[in-house]
């Protein structure tokens, strides 16, 4: 009961990377708030949890997360009804695979706002009440392209160099009001997201990560539980990479 008693809020808990993640902290004791895209998937992922862990609070919201008025209004009703948010996982992002030159601004901006102005609005919003309280665990998704960049997917590794750069000036910033700021940046990990790119494209990258297989979504999920959790209480300004390659 790793994270019991702590209230958690997940952007896109509705499935992959997040839902896991949801589990994983359901699991630890953890009452759970998980946002989706629409209120239809935020109801049903929640319900699902709700099956599986009947004892546990849950619930599915769907504010616009670029939208940092809504942001700020769907968080304050989450304070109101909690108590407190412990933990923010800034994980909701979209991706896109497209030849620069035929990039778009729509495109870029699509892909920015979600995936860095929504970890900015998200923080901001829950930020005051973890200061009064001298406590807090901000984590956000990453990527290992937010490392190594990628051809054809301009906005995609620059929104996650962009949240690498926010993890560690917010650790530094915010270490000294007892809040922790870190980021776990997943490899190849087989969601949604991954299910539109043909398999005899990923087997040869499988192939080539030297624990020989993609990542699963609990792996990412372990990660943020690990972060999230009291035995992280020394870490923070973290870029934990969770993709089985190897480093130098
Ligand atoms: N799957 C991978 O290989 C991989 C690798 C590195 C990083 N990531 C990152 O992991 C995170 C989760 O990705 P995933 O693979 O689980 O993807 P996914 O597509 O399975 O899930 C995405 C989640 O984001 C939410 N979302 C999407 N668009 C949204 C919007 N406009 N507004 C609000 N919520 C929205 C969805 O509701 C869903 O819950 C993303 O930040 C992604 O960039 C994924």
């Amino acid at each position: 009961m790793r994270l019991k008693n702590k209230v958690a809020v997940i952007t896109g808990g509705s499935r992959g990377i997040g839902y896991a993640t949801a589990e994983r902290f359901l699991e630890e004791g953890a009452t759970v708030i998980l946002t989706a895209s629409t209120g239809e998937n935020a109801q049903k992922a929640a319900e699902k949890l709700r099956q599986k862990y009947p004892n546990r609070e849950i619930l599915g919201i769907s504010p616009d997360l670029t939208n940092g008025e809504e942001v700020r209004r769907s968080m304050g009703e989450v304070l109101a009804r909690f108590g407190r948010i412990d933990i923010l996982v800034n994980n909701a992002g979209i991706s896109e695979s497209t030849a620069f030159t035929d990039y778009t601004e729509e495109l870029y901006d699509k892909v920015m706002d979600l995936n860095v102005k929504a970890v900015y609005h998200a923080t901001q919003a829950v930020i005051p009440s973890m200061i009064q309280r001298g406590e807090g665990v901000i984590l956000s998704t990453s990527s290992m392209v937010g490392l190594t960049g990628q051809p054809k997917g301009f906005a995609y590794p620059a929104s996650k160099f962009a949240v690498n750069g926010m993890t560690l000036s917010l650790a530094r910033e915010l270490g000294p009001k007892g809040i922790r700021v870190n980021a776990v940046a997943p490899g190849i990990t087989e969601t949604d997201m991954m299910r539109a790119v043909p398999r005899e494209v990923l087997a040869p990258l499988a192939a080539s990560v030297p624990l020989k297989r993609l990542g699963r979504p609990e792996d990412i999920a372990n990660a943020f539980l690990f972060l999230a959790s009291e035995e992280a209480s020394y870490i923070t300004g973290v870029i934990l990479h969770v993709d089985g390659l190897a480093r130098t």
